[in-house]
Parts: structure tokens; C-alpha cells; sequence
């Protein structure tokens, strides 16, 4: 008996409907898909984002983050140390600031001696080859978990943009390569140029977290950093509205209108689109984070034995690449150099 719906076989032959273009030629074989593959991945496009902790000779995994570690100053020279010698080009420090240092404005953030900067100048003495970028929003500092100054329920743009510049040449006085505002407040890379400027870190380079969304994929880095159990509310009236594309623009062309050097997007792979679209736009030196939820599914996907967990990692990241990024912070960045 015949199905109800069985398709109507074509009268045409496929090189009929095809006109001959046959795309699968190149397919066929890995020498031929090698030699017309578009984009690669090396790890020279790799930046290892790196959390610091108190003490000495610590290393506390984060369990929301499985492969990923707390490190004390000393520990975190010797994983330094180790991404030199994977060829890292750069690390980007985020502190768990002791909760007894935190406060309402996130003043610790202005301490010289604070874990960030230690970490700095030890990771500058020892492994002077690698690239260090310091990210500069407040909320390490803040006992609320905002990257900025609260005051009567609001995030105060002005006073924050202020104490960030300030905090910004602590860290380039310690030796920050690349300072990094993660923060989303109006005006803060001018402000930051100009403070760099004034104190002769004309060399010290700007890279703008310009397109940062207001993402739920942010939840384990909150663990990791002791922020989570304190942010009160969210924090969309300073990050992006995740339905915006145009916005990020106007958020990208401004940030580069004040000096920004190079161009983040943040999340990473849901926002592949901003990614192409600032590329295309500015032709700028573009990033994109791949963070922490991001890197918390495709582990714990692998560890329940749902997808292979080292193809899905490297297909992402060579997904960044095809959006165009020059470079991607990711969790993944040791494992995927001692791949490649
Ligand atoms: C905040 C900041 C965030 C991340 C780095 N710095 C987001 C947040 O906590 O709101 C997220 C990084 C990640 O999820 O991997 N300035």
C-alpha cells in the first residue's frame, strides 16, 4: 500500500537541478577540506582570563567551573608562567576579594597593594614576555556586587567613572599592559585616556568591554569571584539589552570616538552577529569573551557524556573566528594550546 504523502519523485537529475555545481567536490577528502578551510585557530588568539585569591600556595577550584581554579599570587606566577610557555600571548586577572574589603563604593579597588596589583607586578616580574590585562569595574570591590557606585538604588555613573580612572592607573602603575572597563558607564574611556595620559601611560592600551550584555550567562564567574550571594537586583541600567544590535554600535563608535584600542563583545557566542557587525563596521582590533556559562555548558554537556566536549570547544572557538575576532578570552585557552 502506498503512503498517503509519498513525495512525487523529480524529473530532473541532479546535475540538471545543479547546473553541474557540485559543492561537495572540495569535501571529499582532508587534504582537500584542509586546503580550502577558510579559518584557524592558533593560540595566538588566545587570552586566559585568570582568578586570583588571598594567601599563599592556594588553589581552590571553582565547582561551577570544572578545569577551573582560584589562584593565590604565587600560584597564579606559575600558571603564568605556564601560559608563556604555551605561547599565550595574554592573561586577564579578576580578584575574589577578601569579603571584609569590600564596601559600598568599592574603595579597595584604589589600594595599590590590592590582590589585583599585587598580582600584577609579580606576574610582570616573572613573565615579563606575557600580556596582562587588568579589568577595572568596581564590583571585586563593592559589597552590593555592582560594578559601579551605589547610592539611593542607583548605579552613580559620574562618581564611578571617576574612581575607575583613578583605579586605572593604579593598575598600569603596577605594571597593566591592557587596562579593560567592564563596567558599561558612560564616558569611563575617555576618562580613563586621559587619566593614563596625565601620568605618562601613554602606551598602556585601552580595551573597551564595549558591547556588554546584560546575560545570564555570567552566574558561575559571579561563584568564582564571591560576587553572586551579594548582587542586589541586575544590572540592566548599565549593560546592553540582549535584544539590541544597533544599540551596540552607538555603544562601540562611542567607546572608539574616546580612545578605545581595541573592541570586546561579551557575552561571546550568542552575539556572534555584534561580533561581525562591529568588525564590519569599524575594522578595529575585536574580541569577544566566551564566558563562563558559556564554558560551564559545553563542560558539564561533556562530562554527562552528551556531546564530545573537545570538538564542541574547539568548534566554538573557531565559530568566533569565522565572526570575525582577532582574539577570544576563554576558559578553555590552556586546554585548547596544548592541542594546537
Ligand atoms: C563584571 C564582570 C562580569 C564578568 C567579568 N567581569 C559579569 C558580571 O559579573 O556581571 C563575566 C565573566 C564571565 O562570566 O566569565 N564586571
Amino acid at each position: 500500500q502506498a503512503a498517503p504523502f509519498a513525495p512525487a519523485a523529480t524529473e530532473r537529475s541532479v546535475d540538471e537541478i545543479t547546473g553541474g555545481r557540485r559543492l561537495r567536490r572540495m569535501r571529499k577528502a582532508d587534504w582537500s577540506r584542509r586546503l580550502v578551510q577558510e579559518n584557524r585557530l592558533t593560540v595566538d588568539d588566545l587570552i586566559w582570563p585568570l582568578f586570583l585569591i588571598e594567601g599563599e600556595n592556594r588553589e581552590e577550584p571553582v565547582a561551577a567551573m570544572p578545569g577551573v581554579s582560584r589562584y593565590s599570587v604565587d600560584l597564579a606566577v606559575k600558571q603564568a608562567e605556564r601560559m608563556a610557555r604555551l605561547g599565550i600571548p595574554a592573561i586577564a586577572t579578576f580578584p575574589n576579594i577578601d569579603q571584609a574589603r569590600r564596601d559600598e563604593t568599592g574603595s579597595h579597588s584604589l589600594d595599590a597593594d590590592n590582590l589585583i596589583n599585587r598580582a600584577t607586578r609579580a606576574i610582570k616580574a616573572a613573565v615579563p614576555e606575557i600580556g596582562i590585562i587588568t579589568d577595572v569595574a568596581l564590583d571585586p570591590f563593592t559589597s552590593h556586587g555592582h560594578d559601579g557606585i551605589l547610592r539611593d538604588g542607583e548605579i552613580v555613573n559620574d562618581e564611578t567613572v571617576s574612581q575607575i580612572a583613578a583605579a586605572a592607573v593604579g593598575q598600569a602603575i603596577a605594571g597593566a599592559d591592557i587596562i579593560a572597563p567592564s563596567d558599561m558607564m558612560d564616558g569611563r574611556v575617555g576618562a580613563i585616556r586621559d587619566a593614563l595620559d596625565n601620568h605618562g601611560f601613554q602606551h598602556v592600551a585601552i580595551m573597551s568591554y564595549a558591547t556588554k550584555f546584560a546575560s545570564a550567562f555570567y552566574g558561575p564567574y559571579r561563584e568564582a569571584i564571591g560576587t553572586g550571594g551579594l548582587l542586589k537586583g541586575d544590572k540592566k541600567t548599565y549593560y546592553l539589552d540582549p535584544a539590541n544590535t544597533d544599540e551596540a554600535l552607538r555603544e562601540a563608535e562611542q567607546d572608539l570616538a574616546e580612545g578605545a584600542d581595541m573592541l570586546m563583545v561579551k557575552p561571546g557566542l550568542p552575539y556572534l552577529d555584534i561580533v561581525r557587525r562591529l568588525k564590519d563596521s569599524f575594522a578595529m582590533p575585536t574580541f569577544a569573551y566566551q564566558v563562563s556559562g558559556e564554558y560551564s555548558m559545553i563542560k558539564a554537556a561533556a562530562t554527562n557524556g552528551w556531546i564530545d566536549g573537545e570538538k564542541a570547544m574547539m568548534e566554538s572557538l573557531l565559530a568566533f573566528k569565522r565572526a570575525g575576532c582577532d582574539g577570544i578570552l576563554t576558559y578553555f585557552a590552556p586546554e585548547v594550546a596544548e592541542r594546537l
